[in-house]
């Protein structure tokens, strides 16, 4: 009889884990990004991405609802990402962190999130080394070393160059960035002649010293890294009031450099130029003529979409799975990490998958040049590299934005 009615005490306490795991449960999540001052754009990108993906997938969470709680981490350096994520974790008690632009943001967060075992997702920030800052954290967005590496590659095998000059924006990317090239593009038998660091994240400088230095090096190829947004803007401008091409300097660089979002305020400035990214709008999938679409009837024929809106939409499909997995219980990170760790999506951008030993992405780069068509400039995909993973990280290299070579 003891034992009968202790077999019923189990099986009532089950039913009622299991009724309360599969209550009607809000998430609330918080959403870390530049919502104010010169990236704001950035931040409004990221943030259009993620609200599209719930839009669209409303009914993929079943009775359960997200609160997304927008903090604006203002600059890219890192305290008031890190104060928002604190506010974010003690007095909000998001249960999940996204979003983040810049790697000094995350790399800021990472510390807090180890204490408090909250999980992230990263839907852009892209210096090598973050995902290695905590068990916490997955990746959904790029590596620098990803673009970096290819288009080392292709610069030395297939653009004729022999020797180049890597300009960079001086932060944690920005040195992963010209190290993924420089291994791609010696690998190949190319020389980096110089490399010009040229100012902060924040304020745009004046590319032109750089560029003067640049040029009087004569170089086949000017690599530059920028983060997106109005300092991408700036570069092919540069280029081009310097009379770089005709110096016959040609300018290839990640696809930060190449936005969709800034690319017809460029002009004739970036025709030709070349880059490798995991995205550009142009992408002829299935997937991807459907985002676009979506994405254009939401916010309008003249705002498209571009890779930091890519990093938002899968980003917000990546914590859907969190969230699933959790059905109506807590999100822990144990739960999060187990249902990421190996998750695939059809991403407009291609099959993406986060790798299950480092928790990063696994992607398609492309390799695109820019073209003038019917009066527009569009990107065109000449070659497709599948599934690449991190090289730096596969190449156990360390921390690859410190000097390697
Ligand atoms: C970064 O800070 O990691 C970052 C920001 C913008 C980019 C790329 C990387 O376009």
């Amino acid at each position: 009889m003891k034992k009968f009615v202790a077999m019923s005490l189990v099986a009532v306490a089950f039913t009622i884990i299991t009724v309360k795991a599969t209550e009607a449960r809000e998430y609330k999540i918080g959403f870390i990004g530049p919502m104010s001052g010169g990236a704001a754009q950035l931040g409004q990108q990221m943030k259009r991405g993620a609200k599209l993906y719930m839009k669209l997938h409303k009914d993929q969470l079943g009775k359960h609802t997200i609160k997304m709680i927008v903090r604006d981490s203002k600059r890219p350096g890192g305290p008031i990402a890190k104060a928002a994520a604190q506010e974010l974790i003690t007095r909000e008690k998001v249960e999940l962190i996204t979003g983040l632009i810049f790697s000094p943001n995350a790399m800021s967060v990472a510390p807090l999130v180890n204490k408090s075992k909250t999980p992230v997702v990263i839907m852009n920030a892209g210096t090598t080394f973050i995902p290695n800052m905590s068990p916490h954290m997955v990746r959904v967005s790029f590596t620098m070393w990803q673009a970096g590496v290819i288009i080392g590659e292709h610069a030395a095998s297939n653009l004729n160059c022999k020797t180049a000059v890597a300009g960079y924006t001086n932060y944690p990317p920005g040195k992963d960035s010209i190290n993924a090239f420089r291994h791609g593009f010696e690998g190949k038998g190319g020389k980096v002649v110089d490399e010009i660091p040229m100012g902060g994240p924040g304020k745009v400088p004046d590319f032109t010293p750089f560029f003067q230095r640049a040029k009087s090096k004569k170089p086949n190829c000017l690599y530059v890294f920028v983060p997106a947004g109005n300092h991408a803007a700036a570069v092919a401008k540069t280029y081009q009031a310097l009379a770089m091409r005709k110096a016959g300097i040609r300018l290839i660089g990640p696809g930060d450099i190449t936005q969709d979002t800034q690319l017809q305020g460029m002009g004739s400035a970036a025709v030709g130029l070349v880059t490798a990214h995991h995205y550009h709008m142009f992408l002829k999938s299935a997937e991807n003529q459907a985002f676009v679409k979506a994405w254009k009837a939401e916010y309008g024929a003249n705002n498209p979409p571009d890779f930091v809106g890519v990093g938002g939409y899968d980003g917000m499909a990546a914590v859907y799975a969190a969230i699933r997995a959790a059905n109506g219980s807590k999100l822990t990170s144990a739960i999060a990490m187990k249902a990421l760790k190996g998750w695939k999506f059809e991403s407009p951008r291609g099959p993406i998958m986060i790798d299950p030993e480092t928790r990063d992405i696994i992607q398609n780069i492309y390799i695109s040049i820019v073209r003038k068509k019917g009066g527009m400039l569009v990107q065109e995909t000449q070659k497709t590299f599948k599934a690449v993973k991190d090289k730096c990280k596969e190449l156990k290299l360390g921390k690859c934005g410190k000097k390697l070579y």
